[in-house]
């Protein structure tokens, strides 16, 4: 029996020297510790030994029981240390790789200028209101005052969905839809795109307005020029000059368009304002009683001021940029400078 158990234990050892890995320890320790293990049934087996016989083998037994429990336990340490250093060794980190760089977005400078022109009229009162580009003849003509007749309805400069449905030529609509939803006293900037069958170095098939109006009683001209040229001062700065030049617009009367010193001669004459000094940058007036009644509002009561600019072009004037499809193209040299 003693013979037997020194046996059990050499081998034990031996196979717990080998074990490469913690499982593999584990599935040795059973072997021999566990409940069905090797030293378990010899421990069982003592009722059948003599009564001198028992004493000196119980002893061994748990002699060797505890050296080997004190193997394995040292066997596991080891191992464990083994598999850090290996884990050291092959995943080391470097710590001289350069980063991953992250690329954050930016606003496109279309949407920053409208947001800048949104800004400046929310500061002096107006709300913000947007309409569908895919828009009915009625809100984006026949509304307006603009009869089936108008040159603006020619199939060269407006998109037909169907005979009734277009892609909205200007932010003008908006007037109409905030109109017949609120009654007076409103004061609205509905910025938005635009189409036109229309193509080359100032015009975009696709495009961003702009549109204003304020309606109230007794609005009068004055309150037009002196809000635009607030606006004119906000955005191109305190010290450049306004005029408003006499024009014509189916849904105002009187109409004016709004020009300011030229940004880039500063009024002297240059290529970009054909030597005017002057730079036309939007269109307004009185809204027409026409409008007016088309929306169910009593001209007689109420007057009001509107207004309609396009984006890309304040864009181009603020920034100097000579081609407009530069906002188009989306290249990251062009969009980086905003
Ligand atoms: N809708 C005009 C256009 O697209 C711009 C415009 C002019 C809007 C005068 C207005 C206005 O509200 O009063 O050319």
């Amino acid at each position: 029996m003693k013979d037997k158990l020194n046996k059990i234990e050499e081998v034990a050892l031996q196979e717990a020297a080998g074990a490469v890995s913690e499982i593999e320890l584990q599935q040795i320790r059973a072997r021999y510790l566990g409940k069905k293990g090797e030293i378990t049934a010899v421990m069982k087996g003592m009722g059948q030994l003599s009564a001198e016989e028992r004493p000196l083998v119980g002893a061994l037994a748990n002699q060797v029981k505890d050296r080997l429990e004190e193997a394995f336990a040292k066997r596991q340490v080891a191992l464990r240390k083994e598999l850090m250093h290996q884990k050291l060794a092959t995943e080391r980190i470097d710590v001289t790789l350069p980063g991953r760089r992250q690329m954050p977005g930016s606003k496109h400078p279309i949407t920053q200028v409208t947001e800048e022109i949104v800004e400046i009229f929310a500061a002096l009162g107006f709300g913000v209101a947007e309409g569908p580009e895919i828009e009915k003849d009625f809100y984006n003509f026949e509304a307006l005052n603009i009869p089936r007749d108008h040159p603006a309805r020619d199939m060269q400069d407006t998109f037909y969905v169907s005979e009734d449905i277009v892609l909205r030529t200007h932010t003008s609509p908006v007037q109409i839809r905030t109109m017949l939803k609120h009654q007076p006293p409103v004061r609205v900037v509905a910025p938005g795109t635009v189409y036109r069958r229309d193509s080359d170095l100032t015009h975009s098939p696709m495009f961003h307005q702009i549109e204003g109006f304020l309606v109230d009683k007794k609005v009068t001209f004055g309150d037009l020029k002196g809000i635009l040229t607030t606006f004119v001062n906000q955005c191109f700065g305190k010290n450049i000059d306004v005029r408003f030049r006499p024009s014509f617009f189916p849904f105002t009367e009187p109409s004016a368009e709004v020009d300011i010193q030229c940004v880039i001669c500063g009024g002297s004459g240059c290529r970009v304002c054909s030597q005017t000094g002057w730079l036309e940058i939007l269109g307004s007036g009185m809204i027409d009683p026409e409008v007016f009644k088309s929306v169910d509002y009593d001209p007689e009561v109420y007057s009001g001021f509107a207004f309609g600019m396009g984006i890309e072009r304040i864009a181009m004037l603020k920034y100097g940029v000579n081609d407009l499809r530069l906002f188009f193209e989306n290249d990251m040299r062009f969009l980086r400078q905003f």
